[in-house]
């Protein structure tokens, strides 16, 4: 079984190269099942139903999210009846959704989809070390086909996730930061890990924002109001190959891909 996992996909430059490469792209890496993370699809933070949905129809079979999910409201009554897209698990837990979705494969095959959220600056509800085990026995009783998505900025607490959970899940992959690292690998027990699958958006702006804002507000300490950036984009993100009967990756593999495609 072949994964694609679609790094965090950045407002309209984002989304138009989702919708303009993932078709074609799943079926030159002949793709089993597409994991998209999405939180910052709506104007570079947050996402609507709207643009799940939009995500949805333009191959992602499922939507993961991070610490912005709840930046449009109106996600809100959307996640508590959605099947496909999750948030952190480690929110709070009165708040809607939920972290763990259960998707189906080309061929119909479950595939767990497992969002969780780092603890250094985005201040989870509680930590994920608290959860993920019991999610991950969850999971497991349904399939062995198990992807978590860590968005989290420390790549210590993504690399030691990964290492917690070798032998259990299919891939820990990272997200959030932006920045594709070239750390790509299975681990001895059968998980394949990538501390930071990338970002599907402008790659000329500081991690998705207009250059010259982002540095105006680092330089004055003012508020300035961010604005998704418009050159360099690409699709990033990663192919897992894994055996579906035992959920044990084969190969990681990198994606990195221009739009428009030259
Ligand atoms: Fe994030």
């Amino acid at each position: 079984m072949r994964i694609l996992f679609v790094g965090d996909v950045v407002g309209r430059p984002g989304r138009d190269a989702v919708e303009g490469l993932l078709p074609a792209l799943k079926d030159r890496l002949d793709i089993d099942a597409c994991v998209v993370n999405g939180e910052n699809v709506a104007n570079g933070v947050g996402i609507t139903p709207r643009l799940a949905e939009r995500l949805m129809a333009a191959g992602a079979d499922a939507i993961t999210l991070g610490n912005h999910a709840w930046r449009r409201e109106e996600i809100g009554p959307y996640l508590a009846s959605s099947a496909a897209v999750v948030r952190p698990a480690n929110f709070q837990s009165a708040a809607p959704g939920r972290g763990l979705a259960f998707v189906e494969a080309r061929d119909g095959a479950p595939v767990a989809v497992l969002n969780l959220l780092g603890s250094l600056f985005l201040d989870p509800a509680h930590s994920m070390w608290e959860v993920v085990d019991d999610l991950v026995d969850e999971a497991r009783a349904v399939t062995p086909v198990i992807v978590v998505d860590v968005h989290a900025e420390a790549t210590s607490e993504k690399v030691a996730l990964a290492s917690w959970l070798d032998g259990r899940v299919t891939a820990v992959l990272g997200t959030h930061t932006h920045v594709q690292t070239a750390d790509a690998r299975v681990l001895p027990g059968g998980t394949a890990a990538l501390t930071d699958v990338g970002m599907t958006g402008p790659h000329d702006s500081v991690i998705g924002v207009e250059t010259k804002l982002a540095i105006r507000r680092m330089r004055t300490g003012m508020p300035v109001r961010f604005e998704t950036a418009s050159g360099g984009v690409r699709l990033e993100g990663a192919v897992v190959t894994c055996d579906p009967a035992t959920g044990r990756a084969s190969a990681i593999e990198l994606v990195r891909v221009p739009w428009p495609a030259t």
